[in-house]
């Protein structure tokens, strides 16, 4: 049946080798077959969806569990049109119908069979190449899978962190760019430190025929991509998503300690992850995480700005003694102004104005005068 499966994906592929359908290491797919891959896309008369933004707080809970498991996980291709701004509409391809792809959470030595499903009203062959995986290409060629087929790929998670899953057939640049991406979370064995509240982002950049805002159906572009300038650079999938511009901010309550977990899917801009009005006062670059549980001594301190680069993803934790918008960014801030790239998450409670006075030049105000 996999055999089948595999000759079927071929077909779909266009191509007649197995080599090229090998993950991150794939040849160069050649450009006829990339812009074979753009016409179908386009040709696609894909469902509508309202939203591809995943929800930041829609995530699993904390591991608690002492011994090792097995777990049965489903991702589903799903090709579909969607607004990456009020009309402005792009046929994106995700994981589950959102971006980022839903968070899957284990335990170093847990065991996943994973099922990777491409229902038939799919135009493209996926499928996902998990960071987190000894093996060739993080389970890509295992996965491959045609439009109307699934397949299965079991594997261990031997190493703990948090890593990136994407498709990673040839034209892998434009599946990620168009969607294909999330996070695997692999708790060490004795977890995370406990903390209030976890949020989940992802950030990647959209190549599109228009001009960022320009009303209408966007369509995929191969040259801005080659020269890695994009339309848009998101978080989660659509301008603004978790702002009050947009869906509205995140909200927390004072005190809380906020964990963020960000994946950068790319396909080729590094993320500058900066929380405005706060720090990453605990930060684990690339999502590295000790294995002998000595979280302090293991983290970046009273991080400013974050690199995230392209495959790779960043945890950082944010204090919260003060009510406030945060607002996540892009520290190249021009993704920000002009490219759609943005959270906001606020902070609920009480002043504290020996911390932070917005009022302080009232009558009580006794340093030095300006003007
Ligand atoms: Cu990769
Ligand atoms: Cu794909």
């Amino acid at each position: 049946m996999l055999e089948t499966t595999r000759r079927r994906t071929l077909q779909a592929l266009g191509v007649g080798g197995a080599a090229t359908v090998a993950g991150c290491s794939a040849e160069a797919p050649n450009a006829e077959q990339a812009e074979t891959e753009r016409q179908r896309m386009e040709q696609q008369s894909g469902s509508i969806a309202d939203q591809v933004a995943a929800d930041p707080t829609d995530i699993p809970g904390p591991i608690d569990r002492d011994e090792s498991t097995t777990h049965e996980i489903t991702l589903t291709a799903e090709e579909v049109t969607a607004e990456i701004e009020p009309g402005v509409t792009f046929d994106f391809m995700t994981f589950d119908g959102q971006i980022p792809g839903p968070m899957i959470r284990i335990r170093q030595g847990d065991t996943v069979d994973l099922t990777i499903e491409n229902p038939s009203g799919n135009v493209l062959p996926h499928n996902v190449d998990f960071h987190a995986v000894y093996g060739t290409g993080g389970g890509a060629a295992a996965t491959t899978v045609a439009p109307g087929e699934e397949n299965a790929l079991r594997f261990r998670a031997d190493y703990p962190g948090a890593f990136i899953y994407h498709c990673a057939v040839p034209n892998l640049d434009m599946h990620i760019s168009a969607g294909m991406f999330g996070m695997i979370l692999v708790e060490p064995e004795n977890g995370l430190p406990e903390v209030d509240q976890e949020l989940y982002f992802g950030q990647h950049e959209v190549y599109t025929d228009g001009e960022a805002g320009q009303e209408g159906k966007h369509r995929f572009d191969m040259e801005s991509m080659k020269n890695e300038a994009p339309t848009y650079v998101l978080l989660n999938g659509e301008k603004y998503a978790w702002a009050a511009a947009n869906r509205g901010p995140i909200e927390v309550d004072q005190g809380d300690r906020v964990r963020v977990f960000m994946v950068d899917g790319g396909p080729n801009l590094s993320s500058n992850f900066h929380p405005i009005g706060n720090v990453w006062k605990r930060a684990y670059r690339d999502g590295g995480v000790p294995e002998d549980g000595d979280f302090e001594a293991y983290a970046d301190k009273n991080i400013q700005t974050m690199k995230v680069p392209p495959g790779s993803c960043m945890i950082g934790e944010m204090d919260t003694p003060v009510p406030e918008r945060i607002k996540l960014v892009d520290h190249a801030l021009s993704r920000v102004a002009r490219r759609g790239m943005l959270a906001e998450v606020d902070v609920l409670g009480e002043e504290r104005a020996e911390i932070f006075d917005p009022d302080a030049n009232g009558s009580s105000h006794e340093g030095p005068q300006y003007a």
